[in-house]
């Protein structure tokens, strides 16, 4: 059975869990939903979507692109959030975004993953991030043997309360996203090399005289700021923070 999966990620996070499951799937594709909000997107048997939590709910980018799926109401489509403290009511905002199209979120899975958020104090050290992500792999090799199954009607959901409080934080949240990117600059270290701008899913970097501007458009994925290799992004008072990408992630996969 074909399978299509359909990943979002700034860090890697996500993409290493996309993979993961691709691997297992055995006859499966992986497509970026940046690329594939702006194609009309294929369709498939089996549809996956794999991405990161954002105020507890999915990336907006993403929302748009679950608004127009075209998939048939017969395929099974199956949801991986990545999250670093709570996923919120991310798995239930989508499964309703999809049921206004006719389409079932036949199952949904969390995975707790190193954070890489700036304004919450970014990415553990080093050793966090291994430790977080050993356990997560240990969890994703048991979301791909639930998945051989196709189970239905098969979610992962928070607490009533984080429910209840997504439903007010995510909107607000979702509001103030594109222009966060105000809080944006390069440093005295920024050699002009462009990778920001490249990696950037949404266009949002325009180089200017050898130097990144912001454009007011930002999805809030922070590849830019943790993809820079000389550390030369800053984010508010961000500067000594690590920078982190999943070891299972690389650049070329967000150029
Ligand atoms: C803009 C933004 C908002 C986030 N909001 C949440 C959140 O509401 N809950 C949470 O547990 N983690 C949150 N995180 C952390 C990410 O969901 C987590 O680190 C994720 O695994 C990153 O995945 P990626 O590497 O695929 O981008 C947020 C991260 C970003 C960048
Ligand atoms: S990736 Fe870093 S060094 Fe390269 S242009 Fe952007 S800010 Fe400058
Ligand atoms: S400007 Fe940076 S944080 Fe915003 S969408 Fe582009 S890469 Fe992501």
């Amino acid at each position: 059975m074909k399978t299509i999966i359909y990943w979002f990620s700034g860090t890697g996070n996500s993409l290493s869990v996309a993979k993961a499951l691709a691997k297992q799937c055995g006859d499966a594709e992986l497509i970026p939903i940046a690329k594939a909000v702006k194609n009309p997107p294929l369709s498939a048997e089996r549809i996956g979507l794999v991405f990161p939590v954002y105020g507890w709910g999915p990336p907006a980018l993403v929302a748009k692109f679950a608004e127009k799926l075209n998939a048939s109401p017969d395929a099974y489509i199956f949801a991986v959030v990545t999250y670093a403290g709570s996923q919120g009511g991310t798995l239930a905002v989508l499964r309703r975004i999809l049921q206004k199209r006719g389409l079932d979120l036949a199952a949904g899975w969390g995975v707790k993953m190193p954070e890489n958020y700036p304004p919450l104090g970014g990415a553990p050290a080093p050793e966090k991030q291994q430790t977080v992500n050993a356990a997560a792999e240990e969890q994703i090799g048991k979301i791909a043997a639930e998945l051989q199954r196709s189970p239905r009607g098969r979610y992962e959901k928070s607490a009533a309360v984080w429910r209840m409080l997504s439903r007010v934080i995510y909107p607000l949240f979702q509001k103030n996203v594109p222009r966060a990117d105000r809080s944006f600059r390069s440093d005295e270290k920024c050699n002009g090399c462009g990778i920001c701008a490249k990696v950037c899913p949404v266009k949002d970097i325009e180089m200017i005289g050898g130097k990144p501007k912001w454009l007011g458009h930002c999805e809030q994925c922070y590849a830019c700021f943790h993809w820079c290799p000389q550390k030369a992004v800053q984010y508010g008072r961000s500067s000594k923070q690590h920078r982190y990408h999943h070891p299972a992630a690389e650049l070329s996969d967000f150029l």
